[in-house]
């Protein structure tokens, strides 16, 4: 018998009015980003056991294994500006009980300075697919050995008796909240709390070849980087804190 973790989870078990519209669960899928890009709807909710496929930003792909993360995709109608950062405030709020989970720019979800949780926006054709990938049963040995130092799950890192579908309920609830607060103008409110929780200004960093202080985050969440050589735009990238 395969019993699936997350066949509770229906619209009606959810506290929200458009995430979870509907919601698709499967067994193995290559991505729930790829099946929100070709069949998703407004509000549709994908979530998977295991990826063979997962992918991640920069054209990385992302260790998605059986029974051991919460791997899901919301497609959302149109581009909805400010839904990454909306994502990683929802997903650090649904942890905050527990834990403290911090964001590391541009959207990553850290604890105790280990990556639990990554971010994948992606569009095609009208739609959003907004997909998210939590750590949560993983041992240090799970993780293939390049991740081991720098991933962690929130077992790893919090403790144990985290129920996957739970936890995945808890982020579609706070996700709602924003996505609402989005549609109805809300950009500036949900750009502004994400940047205060990135806590960027004053940090020095360094990202691919550009080395200096954040003085300021932009309208879009690009930083904007103090460097020898002037002032530096970064709209993405991997950074790495030098203070
Ligand atoms: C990152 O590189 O930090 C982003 C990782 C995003 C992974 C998630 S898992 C669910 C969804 N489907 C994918 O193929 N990727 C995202």
């Amino acid at each position: 018998m395969i019993v699936l973790p997350y066949t509770s989870l229906t619209t009606a078990s959810l506290s929200t009015e458009i995430v979870g519209a509907t919601i698709r669960i499967f067994d193995e899928i290559d991505s729930t980003n790829t099946f929100a890009l070709e069949q998703g709807t407004d509000g549709m909710v994908i979530v998977a056991d295991h990826q063979t496929s997962g992918r991640g930003r920069l054209g990385r792909s992302w260790h998605s294994a059986p029974g051991l993360g919460i791997w899901f995709t919301i497609a959302l109608d149109g581009v909805l500006e400010g839904i990454t950062f909306a994502a990683a405030l929802a997903v650090r709020d649904a942890l905050a009980d527990r834990c403290s989970p911090t964001i590391k720019w541009p959207n990553d979800v850290l604890i105790n300075g280990k990556k639990v949780c990554g971010i994948l926006t992606e569009h095609r054709a009208g739609i959003t697919a907004l997909g998210i990938g939590l750590n949560v049963h993983h041992r240090r040995e799970d993780f293939p050995e390049e991740l081991r130092e720098k991933a962690g799950s929130l077992e790893t890192e919090a403790g144990s008796g985290w129920q996957r579908v739970a936890v995945l309920r808890d982020i579609l609830n706070h996700l709602d909240q924003k996505v609402i607060l989005l549609r109805n103008g809300g950009f500036e409110s949900v750009r502004a709390e994400w940047a205060e929780a990135c806590g960027m200004i004053g940090r020095v960093i360094r990202c691919d070849e550009a080395t200096g202080t954040v003085s300021a985050i932009d309208e879009l969440g690009a930083l904007i980087l103090e460097t020898d050589q002037g002032e530096h735009r970064l709209l993405s990238g991997d950074i790495t804190f030098l203070d």
